[in-house]
């Protein structure tokens, strides 16, 4: 039987766009966040003004909280061009060389996970970052000479989700700032989602966009997420994105009341069920619910710890009484 569905044509409206139109443009349109946009306001205008590059930023947090949208947002505000590359992309000393050698005056180098650089490459970074040049050897063995580069004046801005993998020799030359992201409030998030179904042309209220914004873990990206796969859903059963499509999109997507998703029950349920409720240690964590550990420790925990159902100490994590009764356990003595 043939799938008419097949048969139409694909526009460019698919998920990966969605999440271009959907990324801010303005710094209006960044809802939240507001004491780093008034320290980057101030930091930015000053360096326009003196017509000098802007220092060095750093930005972290958590996925998807608008770590990259900010640095877009960033090199805009500047006028400049921005460069993207990321930690595991500069494989080699060259790589760096050749990326900052092709950087115009004020020009906006983004380097994503920057915790994912290599120490070689590093210690090329800091006399670029410090002074402006680069310091490459040429030759090997006696014959080896270091020759030094003046480099154009620029801004690195730089994101990372593990800040504590950051050498402190690096953090510190970061001196424009380190900006840390803020989970979001529920207003906030509601006021995002308000701009997104706009630009999806879906009709809502504001009870739905409160319903969704309450099992977002506080994320921006994650909100958007669930407003598309609702979206999806109204459109396959012919229906308004109404209450009934919101509870239905959760119960699919099996997310709970706070907004947790299987992989973050199974953290908790393995630390109550298996190890009496912790302290238990993030590798045997890993271990047991078939996780990376780095996906434990920067996507699952953050929203875990700042919502008290987990807690990390010096000897373990530890599941909270909070994460016994949402997770319907007999409470632990
Ligand atoms: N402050 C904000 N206001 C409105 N929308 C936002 C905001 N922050 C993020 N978003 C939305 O969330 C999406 C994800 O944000 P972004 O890609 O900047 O996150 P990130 O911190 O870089 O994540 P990752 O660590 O995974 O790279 C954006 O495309 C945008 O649609
Ligand atoms: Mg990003």
């Amino acid at each position: 039987m043939a799938d008419k569905s097949t048969s139409k044509t694909i526009t460019r409206d698919d998920a990966n766009n969605l999440d271009r139109t959907l990324r801010p443009q303005t710094w209006d349109e960044y809802i939240g966040q507001v004491k780093i946009k008034e320290n980057l306001r101030i930091l930015l205008t000053a360096a326009k003004e003196r017509g000098h590059a802007a220092e060095h930023i750093l930005l972290y947090g958590p996925p998807g909280l608008g770590k990259t949208t900010l640095a877009n947002l960033i090199s805009k505000t500047l006028g400049t061009n921005m460069k993207i590359t990321s930690g595991p992309a500069i494989e080699r000393v060259g790589d760096l060389a050749a990326i900052l050698t092709n950087l115009s005056p004020g020009d906006v180098l983004f380097i994503d996970e920057i915790h994912r650089l290599s120490k070689s490459i590093e210690e090329v970074l800091y006399p670029a970052m410090e002074s402006g040049v680069l310091d490459i050897i040429i030759g090997k063995g006696p014959s080896a000479r270091t020759v030094q580069l003046e480099l154009p004046p620029f801004t690195m801005v730089a994101a990372t989700t593990r800040i504590s993998l950051l050498s402190s020799p690096l953090r510190s030359r970061f001196s424009g700032g380190t900006f840390r992201l803020d989970f979001y409030s529920n207003e906030e998030i509601a006021t995002i989602l308000k701009r997104s179904a706009e630009l999806l042309k879906v009709t809502t209220n504001g009870l739905i966009l409160e319903k969704i914004s309450t099992r977002c873990r506080a994320t921006p990206r994650t909100a958007n997420y669930l407003l598309k796969r609702c979206r999806d859903l109204a459109q396959l059963e012919n229906s308004d994105l109404d209450e009934e499509v919101v509870k239905k999109t959760f119960e699919l997507l099996e997310i709970d009341s706070l907004g947790l998703s299987h992989p973050d029950r199974a953290v908790l349920e393995v630390i109550i069920e298996k190890f009496n409720g912790g302290p238990v240690g993030l590798n045997t964590i890993a271990a047991a619910t078939g996780e990376e550990p780095s996906t434990i420790e920067d996507v699952i925990e953050p929203y875990l710890i700042r919502h008290g159902l987990l807690e990390r100490t010096p000897r373990g994590r530890i599941a909270s009484p909070s994460s016994y009764s949402h997770l319907n356990y007999p409470e632990n003595n």
